[in-house]
C-alpha cells in the first residue's frame, strides 16, 4: 500500500536547502522504505526566483512569498533554512500557529528564541525538530536526546564551528593568512551570512547554549554564555602551545557544577595528543562524558550542503515518524519533559575554573620571574610549566601554564602582574582544558 507522502514546505533553497534538495531527490526510494511514507518537496521560498526554479526544475512551486508556503494547507512540514532571527522567527511561529510541524538548521534562532518558539510548540502539539543545528551532519542531538538518555551528563565539550577549526588548521598547516582561510571557508559554503558570527565564536555560542539545554535540563540561556572568538589569536601562541604540548582549537563548553553550569566558547589549549586535537578542516567533534557511559565522541562534518542536508532530512525521518503520534509521548524538544525542565543558571565566567596558558613580555633582569610567581602564589594559582622565550635587546618574552584556577583569581593576578614595572605590555592569556575526566 502506498502511504500519501508527507508535503514539505522549504523556505530558503541556498547552500543547505539546495543540499537538502538533492540529497532528498537522489536517495528518495531508500528515505521513503525508512520512513514508511514518501517525503516531497512541494513548495518553495526563495529570493531568488529563478535561481530556485532552475534547481527544482518544475518538480516544485516557487514563490519569493515564504509565508504562503507557511500557510498553505497541503503543507505537513516547514523546512526553514533562510537564517537569522527576525523573519526566521516569524514564519517558525506562524508555521506553529497553522499547526505544521518544523525543521529547521538555524542555531542562532533557536538560541536567541527557542524558550518561546518551543513553548508555542508544545502547545500546538507539533514537533521543531533541529538536528542540522548543532554539528551540522553528526547526530549529536539525537545523541544527547536519545542515545545518553540514561546518563547524569557531567560535561560536552566540542569544535563546533566549522569555519573557526578550517581557519585554525589551514594557518596552522599551510602557512595561510586568517583573511585568507575565512575567504577560503566562505567559498566552501562553511561560513555563515555574517561570518562574524563565525570567527568571534558567536555561533559556537549558539550551539553549546543549545546543548547544554538538552544536557542539564535547563533552559536555553545564550545571553549567559562567555564568548570569545579566534580573531585575537596570534601565530606565536600557536607555536608555543604546541610546543608546550597543546593544539589550539576553539571549544564550546558546558560543565555541568555546584549550583549552576560553565557555559563558555574560547581559544582552547587541548593536549596534542587528545583526539580533538587532531579533528581539523570544517570537521566538528563532540566529547560528551556521561556518569554512566564515560566519555563519547562523535566526529564528522560540521558545515557544508549535503552534510548539513543529512541532518535536516533524517529530521524529515524522525517527523514523518512521529507525526501522528500523541505529542505527551513524543521526545521532548529539550530532552527532559517540559515541567521538569529546571530554573538553573549558567555561571558568570569569574566563577569558572580552567588551566591557563600565560604569555608575557619582560625585561629581561635578575628578580622579574620571582615577582610574577609571588603575584600567582597570592592567588593560590599554581605554575604547572614556564619557558623563557627570544631574549634580546635586554627583553624577553614568557609563556607558562598554570594548574586550575578561578577566572576571578586569575583575572586579578593578571591585572597586577601588569602593573608591575619589568612587565611591558599586556598579558596574553588563553584556557587549558585536559578533558581528561
Ligand atoms: P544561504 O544563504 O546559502 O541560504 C539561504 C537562502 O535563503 C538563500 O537562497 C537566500 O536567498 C534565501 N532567503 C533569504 N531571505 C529570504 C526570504 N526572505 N525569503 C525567501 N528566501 C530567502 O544559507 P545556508 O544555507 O548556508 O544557511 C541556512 C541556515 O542553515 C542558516 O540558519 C545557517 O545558520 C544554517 N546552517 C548552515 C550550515 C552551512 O554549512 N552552511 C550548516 C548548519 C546550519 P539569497 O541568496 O537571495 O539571500
Ligand atoms: N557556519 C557554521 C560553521 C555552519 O562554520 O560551523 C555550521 O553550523
Amino acid at each position: 500500500m502506498t502511504m500519501k507522502a508527507m508535503q514539505v514546505g522549504l523556505l530558503g533553497i541556498g547552500t543547505v536547502g539546495g543540499g537538502t534538495w538533492r540529497v532528498l531527490q537522489r536517495n528518495a526510494e531508500e528515505i521513503t522504505r525508512r520512513a514508511g511514507r514518501p517525503i516531497r518537496i512541494t513548495r518553495v521560498a526563495d529570493r531568488d526566483v529563478e535561481r530556485a526554479r532552475a534547481l527544482t526544475a518544475g518538480a516544485a512551486e516557487v514563490t519569493d512569498d515564504a509565508f504562503a508556503v507557511v500557510r498553505a494547507p497541503d503543507i505537513d512540514i516547514v523546512v526553514e533554512l533562510i537564517g537569522g532571527y527576525t523573519l526566521a522567527r516569524e514564519l517558525v511561529l506562524a508555521a506553529i500557529e497553522a499547526g505544521k510541524h518544523v525543521v529547521t538548521a538555524n542555531k542562532a534562532l533557536l538560541a536567541v528564541h527557542g524558550n518561546e518558539i518551543f513553548a508555542r510548540a508544545q502547545e500546538r502539539g507539533v514537533m521543531v525538530a533541529f538536528e542540522a543545528a548543532v554539528a551540522g551532519g553528526i547526530p549529536i542531538i539525537k545523541a544527547l536526546r536519545e542515545g545518553l538518555t540514561a546518563n547524569r551528563i557531567e560535561w560536552v565539550a566540542g569544535i563546533i564551528n566549522g569555519t573557526t577549526n578550517y581557519i585554525l588548521t589551514q594557518m596552522r598547516e599551510r602557512g595561510v593568512t586568517f583573511a585568507q582561510a575565512l575567504t577560503e571557508a566562505q567559498q566552501l559554503g562553511y561560513a555563515e551570512a555574517d561570518p562574524t558570527f563565525d570567527v568571534e565564536g558567536i555561533d559556537a555560542a549558539h550551539k553549546a547554549t543549545l546543548m547544554a539545554s538538552i544536557a542539564f535540563g535547563v533552559p536555553i540561556q545564550f545571553e549567559r554564555a562567555y564568548v570569545e572568538g579566534i580573531t585575537r589569536i596570534e601565530p606565536r601562541d600557536v607555536a608555543y602551545a604546541e610546543e608546550l604540548g597543546y593544539r589550539l582549537k576553539l571549544l564550546g563548553i558546558a560543565k555541568r557544577r555546584e549550583g549552576g553550569f560553565e557555559l563558555r566558547v574560547h581559544p582552547t589549549l587541548v593536549p596534542a595528543d587528545h583526539l580533538l586535537a587532531n579533528v581539523n578542516g570544517a570537521m566538528n567533534a563532540v566529547l560528551v562524558k556521561g556518569d554512566a557511559v564515560g566519555q563519547t565522541m562523535f566526529y564528522g562534518k560540521g558545515a557544508g550542503a549535503e552534510p548539513t542536508a543529512s541532518a535536516v532530512i533524517a529530521d524529515l525521518v524522525d517527523v514523518t515518524r512521529l507525526h501522528t503520534a500523541d505529542p505527551e509521548h513524543r521526545v521532548p524538544h529539550l530532552a527532559f519533559q517540559p515541567d521538569q525542565v529546571r530554573e538553573v543558571a549558567a555561571l558568570p565566567i569569574e566563577e569558572c575554573r580552567t588551566a591557563s596558558y600565560l604569555r608575557l613580555a619582560v625585561a629581561d633582569r635578575p628578580g622579574v620571574l620571582a615577582e610574577i610567581t609571588r603575584v600567582l602564589a597570592a592567588e593560590e594559582i599554581s605554575i604547572a610549566a614556564m619557558i623563557q622565550k627570544a631574549p634580546a635587546c635586554g627583553r624577553a618574552e614568557i609563556v607558562m601554564t598554570t594548574h586550575e584556577a578561578c577566572e576571578a583569581a586569575m583575572n586579578r593576578a593578571i591585572a597586577a602582574i601588569e602593573t608591575l614595572p619589568a612587565v611591558q605590555g599586556a598579558v596574553t592569556r588563553l584556557r587549558i582544558e585536559p578533558l581528561a575526566d
